[in-house]
């Protein structure tokens, strides 16, 4: 897949094969195109063929997850650029793991979990982004090889220096090297799609029925999903709640396909009009509408960046990993969500979602919401600092 710039040089993008990965490179791939590089995605094998005598690439820019390519580059004499679709802090503090590990540490004991990791608030230990996924030594191998930087020659952040300007700072002390946070890429590159599936756009219709600020949106993104239990607390603290909604409920790989139709189709039945249900929302355009008062997120970066730049405060749920992380920062630091930290329950559930789209603490959170919307809009203004971090990047790959 190519695209043709005029003055830049020809750039391999190298994304990581899932969906908020490849969105991701696929956007930046499209804002440095219309920068006037020459854009080749996905094509492994074209490096192997280049000829280090007239190098057909000037250089590659890969998704952290490919941390192989560095090497690659190196024996090709390219520079090579790391791309991170998460925010600076998870890849800071994930840095710490494996010396939890040496320290005997890992699994966490009970005794540490809320305990304050230090010079890194306001994470606790139970928030840091210790995957479950894969045995514990492959784990730490990953880890150790996505913070690796030796080779690469910078590294570009999806975030905005506002909203992790410390975690920034301190990689940039860490690292020594040029570091370009040129987020959020969905706003540079507004008219990429945010899925690679294809999206139910009926709710929209619906979403112009309701009041302003009336609907809650849910969604966990396109890995973490409930289990039955969860999905009945969570449809019934909805339904109580008595407020409209607009569910994405995916397939998942803890219930049957049946039992997943089923319970959907009796749930529609009982809040009728109410609640619009789907397996994939244009999550962008459903955030942008009038109607959506508050998100209630597993706190992926994306959906999180999604929500701030429209102004939409959370209830965060995190499932997994980073979204921990991002669940804190959205709750402590940047204060436009709550963290729900127990178990789905649908009383606890129909407490939270009233606390937030009907009363009064709710319109603080949503009014310091649009106030952090605007401060990250005005990042990628002309003169704001990810529109300026743009172009010291595409002036950085043009000198290298
Ligand atoms: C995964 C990890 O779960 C997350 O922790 C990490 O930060 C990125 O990789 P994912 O689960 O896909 O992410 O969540 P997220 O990063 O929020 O991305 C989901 C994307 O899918 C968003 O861009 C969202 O707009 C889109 N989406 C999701 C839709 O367009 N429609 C939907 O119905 C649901």
């Amino acid at each position: 897949m190519e695209k043709q710039g005029q003055k830049g040089g020809r750039l391999l993008l190298v994304p990581c094969p899932f969906q908020g990965h490849i969105n991701k490179m696929l956007q930046l791939g499209s804002v440095l195109h219309s920068k006037g590089f020459s854009i080749t995605k996905f094509l492994a094998q074209m490096i192997s063929h280049q000829d280090p005598s007239h190098p057909q690439f000037s250089c590659i820019i890969y998704d952290e997850v490919m941390y192989f390519c560095p090497a690659v580059a190196n024996h090709f004499k390219l520079p090579s650029i790391m791309f991170r679709t998460c925010s600076a802090t998870t890849f800071l503090v994930r840095a710490l793991i494996p010396n939890l590990h040496l320290q005997g540490c890992l699994p966490l004991p009970d005794s540490i979990l809320q305990d304050p990791v230090p010079e890194h608030y306001p994470l606790r230990f139970k928030d840091l982004p210790i995957t479950k996924f894969g045995s514990e030594e492959q784990n730490l191998r990953l880890m150790a090889n996505l913070f690796n930087t030796e080779k690469s020659s910078a590294i570009i952040f999806n975030t905005v220096d506002c909203l992790e300007q410390s975690s920034l700072a301190i990689i940039q002390h860490q690292k020594q090297l040029p570091i370009f946070p040129v987020g959020p890429m969905h706003k540079l590159a507004p008219n990429s799609t945010s899925s690679i599936l294809e999206e139910d756009t009926s709710c929209i219709a619906w979403l112009d029925k309701q009041a302003r600020n009336s609907v809650t949106y849910i969604s966990l993104g396109s890995i973490a999903s409930m289990d039955a239990k969860e999905l009945e607390e969570m449809a019934w603290g909805q339904a109580n709640s008595k407020q409209p909604f607009v569910w994405v409920i995916r397939s998942s790989q803890k219930i049957s396909p049946e039992w997943i139709e089923s319970f959907t189709k009796d749930f529609k039945n009982s809040v009728g009009e109410r609640g619009c249900i789907m397996r994939l929302a244009p999550q962008r355009q459903v955030l942008a509408h009038d109607a959506v008062g508050g998100f209630w997120t597993h706190c992926g970066w994306n959906s999180t960046l999604e929500s701030i730049c429209e102004g939409v405060p959370m209830i965060c749920r995190p499932c997994f990993g980073d979204q921990n992380v991002t669940a804190r920062y959205v709750s402590q630091v940047w204060r436009v969500g709550w963290q729900y930290e127990n178990e789905l329950e649908r009383g606890e559930i129909e407490k939270i979602v009233l606390r937030l789209m009907v009363e009064e603490e709710g319109k603080e959170m949503r009014k310091r919401a649009r106030g952090l919307k605007h401060v990250v809009e005005a990042s990628i203004d002309d003169g704001g600092p990810s529109c300026n971090s743009l172009n010291e990047l595409v002036e950085f790959i043009m000198s290298s």
